[in-house]
């Protein structure tokens, strides 16, 4: 298991002296053209620019505190880093066509992408390639859909989960949470679910979603509804639905998902809410969670486990990594009634 990016370091990093993270091989390196770099030796660097990337700038908005000195550290980065990386995925046209040279690239252009500054680009349209699918995912701009512009890493490793089948949704009624750019839930409509009904709070991350579930050629599996979880906590758990709501009655989900969904203190309390409210009474109904584990908000995962625990049983836990991701650690947790 790899350890959790040190947050705490990252808020007090000075960015003038960021180039000392890559030691003189590193740099001497990126200075010199990759014209002879094995696909192994471009995935050392590549895996140490995403450490001073995290540690400077971060691609994750959730687990930085260093907004102030974010832009002036992407702007070094991007000169430091840029050129080579251009001139890296030009070389990699030249390897051999294999899992390892695909690994590179994947990083690569994650990597690209993140210098570009996500945060402050446009929509773009990823692919998202799993073992037995893929699926075409648009992410809008950070400022038309806030947190939701971004397909977050627990989303794609809940997608990975039961893309190898080993989350089972095969003919159920799935209600996904903060379903963001919908990765996850669409996944679910690939892989068999009798219907799968995506929900966030956000308008423009609805409408991106319900955008997706075209472009993949989903709407006999998928649906779209708003569901924002501070009205179930401030409506009556008999609450009639309604139309600009949620539209579908209490306890009548069998299998709900969430990726990513605590990244504030209350949402520790109304996540748990939430599925109280729709998650089906049979024994075998579940509520599966995926989360990376950011330092900055270990309170709100032990409030969110605690109050979990209140009303329901865990049934499994489970640290997870993903390989495009090695300094985030994640957890998956299965809860039944
Ligand atoms: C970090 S993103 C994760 C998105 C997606 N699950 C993924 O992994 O890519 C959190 C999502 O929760 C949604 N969200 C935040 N507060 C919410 C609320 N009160 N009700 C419903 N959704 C909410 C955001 O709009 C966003 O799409």
């Amino acid at each position: 298991m790899n350890s959790a990016v040190d947050t705490s370091a990252s808020a007090t990093a000075n960015c003038d002296d960021f180039e000392s993270d890559f030691n003189p091989i590193h740099l001497a390196t990126l200075s010199t053209p990759p014209r002879r770099l094995t696909p192994g030796a471009a995935l050392l660097l590549l895996q140490q620019i995403r450490i001073v990337f995290e540690r400077y700038v971060t691609g994750d908005p959730l687990r930085s505190n260093l907004n102030g000195n974010a832009d002036a550290a992407l702007k070094q980065m991007q000169r430091v880093c840029s050129p080579w990386l251009i001139r890296l995925l030009d070389r990699s046209s030249e390897w051999e066509e294999n899992e390892e040279t695909e690994q590179v690239v994947g990083v690569l252009s994650d990597l690209m992408a993140q210098l570009c500054g996500r945060t402050a680009t446009a929509k773009v349209i990823r692919t998202w390639r799993f073992k037995s699918t893929e699926l075409v995912i648009q992410e809008p701009s950070f400022s038309e859909a806030d947190i939701g512009f971004q397909t977050w890493g627990a989303g794609v490793l809940l997608a990975q989960l039961i893309d190898e089948g080993a989350v089972n949704v095969k003919d159920k009624v799935v209600l996904e949470l903060g379903s963001g750019t919908g990765v996850t839930g669409l996944l679910c409509a690939k892989a068999g679910a009798k219907l799968t009904i995506l929900t966030d709070y956000h308008p423009a991350v609805l409408e991106n979603a319900k955008e997706n579930i075209v472009r993949n050629q989903l709407s006999s599996e998928a649906q779209v509804h708003a569901l924002d979880w501070r009205w179930v906590a401030s409506s009556s758990p008999t609450a009639v639905t309604s139309e600009d709501q949620f539209p579908h009655p209490p306890r009548s989900f069998e299998l709900i998902i969430a990726a990513d969904c605590i990244f504030e203190a209350e949402h520790a309390k109304l996540v748990p809410m939430v599925v109280d409210r729709y998650l089906s009474l049979t024994p075998k109904s579940e509520f599966i969670v995926v989360l990376p584990l950011r330092e900055r908000w270990k309170v709100e995962f032990a409030d969110f486990e605690s109050n979990m625990l209140q009303r329901f049983r865990l049934e499994e836990k489970k640290h997870l990594n993903r390989e495009e991701d090695p300094n985030m650690d994640y957890i998956m947790l299965i809860y039944r009634r």
